[in-house]
């Protein structure tokens, strides 16, 4: 299918201006600082916390800790890739929420102390945002999303599709009612003995193995909301099954099972999507968050695509997972927008977009 594609354009209010973002993000377990300079990624530095591995799950208090070491090296990291000095900095962006509170208190209080000290403009990001609008950052080989597009947005911690009507006018269609996509990865993963995080260790066997291998039963949940809670019950009693008979039928079978995974999940994935198509009529579909990084659900979206005229908008891998970048594009956008947040800004770690 042939596109035309879209004029590579963002908001810069004073023409000529250089804007230049240094944006934060610490909302879990990755510590991530990065430069932008009129919407174009100059450095993205991200630091991924490995001590979570050994406990098969992000442990906050660690996460925190972790933070709190690696925050102040990043930054610095990601001023001297971008080849900037802090002083031609326009304004500090960072994430506010949601995520874990400990984690989201180490970026938001150096993100306020540091604007404070250079006597600089703040301004705070919603995760959630963060990951739709990471389609926006300015690259000649990527054309952006034309208003209004539905994202699906798929993370360790989310599941959702959203209406978006323009850069901070969106709807939540729909979302999980229990577990995040991730966290079915991440679980099924457990299930089968691999480490933390598992959704990409699932999405390098599946590669390997036959998704038709072992059926799962596909929930039924109303409207375009997700379950994905009862899958992993299923996966639970089918490997202690078949484990009971045969204790080396992971070990033999792994490929396959991995395969029959993921297919169940982006079966679940992909119905929702085309139910939000029909209800709303818009076919212009981007996705974002972690799990937008798994080749399945890539190569899915490719054959919607195809086979239904979708206009599909696929994140680079790099801005996939929890990264500044995104951080800084929204810290781009509501810059143009005069929209600053004030010194008495705290953390949210509930926060709805
Ligand atoms: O957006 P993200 O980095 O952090 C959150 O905000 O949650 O998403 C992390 C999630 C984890 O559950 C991880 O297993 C999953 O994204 N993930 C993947 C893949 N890469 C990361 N899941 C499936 N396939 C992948 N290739
Ligand atoms: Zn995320």
């Amino acid at each position: 299918m042939f596109y035309l594609c879209l004029p590579i354009s963002i908001p810069n209010p004073v023409e000529n201006e250089n804007i230049y973002i240094l944006a934060i993000e610490s909302s879990c377990d990755d510590t991530s600082a990065a430069v932008l300079h009129n919407g174009k990624v100059l450095s993205n530095v991200v630091s991924t916390q490995k001590i979570h591995e050994e406990y098969g799950g992000v442990v906050p208090e660690l996460a925190s800790r972790a933070h709190q070491q690696n925050i102040v090296p990043v930054v610095h990291q990601a001023l001297v890739r971008a080849n900037i000095d802090k002083k031609l900095v326009s304004a500090i962006a960072f994430t506010r929420g949601p995520g874990l509170m400990g984690s989201l208190l180490v970026g938001t209080s150096f993100a306020k102390s540091l604007a404070l000290g250079l006597n600089l403009p703040l301004i705070e990001v919603n995760h959630m945002q963060a990951h739709i609008l990471a389609h926006f950052i300015v690259d000649e080989n990527d054309p952006v999303p034309e208003f209004p597009f539905l994202a699906m947005t798929i993370s360790g911690g989310h599941t959702q599709i959203v209406l978006v009507r323009d850069y901070f006018d969106m709807e939540i269609l729909g979302e999980t009612l229990d577990d995040a996509v991730g966290e079915a990865f991440d679980k099924s993963a457990k299930l089968l003995g691999l480490p933390y995080p598992g959704g990409p260790l699932v999405d390098k066997y599946a590669q390997l193995g036959n998704p038709l291998s072992f059926p799962f039963p596909e929930p039924r949940v109303d409207g375009l909301n997700f379950s994905f809670s009862g899958l992993k019950t299923s996966i639970l009693y089918f490997i202690q099954r078949e484990t009971k008979t045969d204790p080396n039928f992971i070990k033999d079978h792994l490929n396959d099972i991995c395969a029959s995974i993921q297919y169940s999940i982006i079966r679940i994935l992909m119905r929702k999507l085309e139910k939000a198509v029909e209800q709303t009529n818009i076919t212009r579909i981007a996705i974002g968050g972690g799990v937008s990084a798994n080749s399945g659900i890539r190569k899915a979206l490719k054959r919607m695509e195809e086979e239904k005229a979708w206009r599909t908008h696929i994140p680079k891998f790099e801005y996939c997972t929890d990264n500044a970048a995104m951080i800084g594009i929204v810290g781009h956008l509501k810059y143009t927008q005069g929209n600053f947040a004030d010194q008495d800004i705290s953390a949210k770690a509930r926060y709805s977009i």
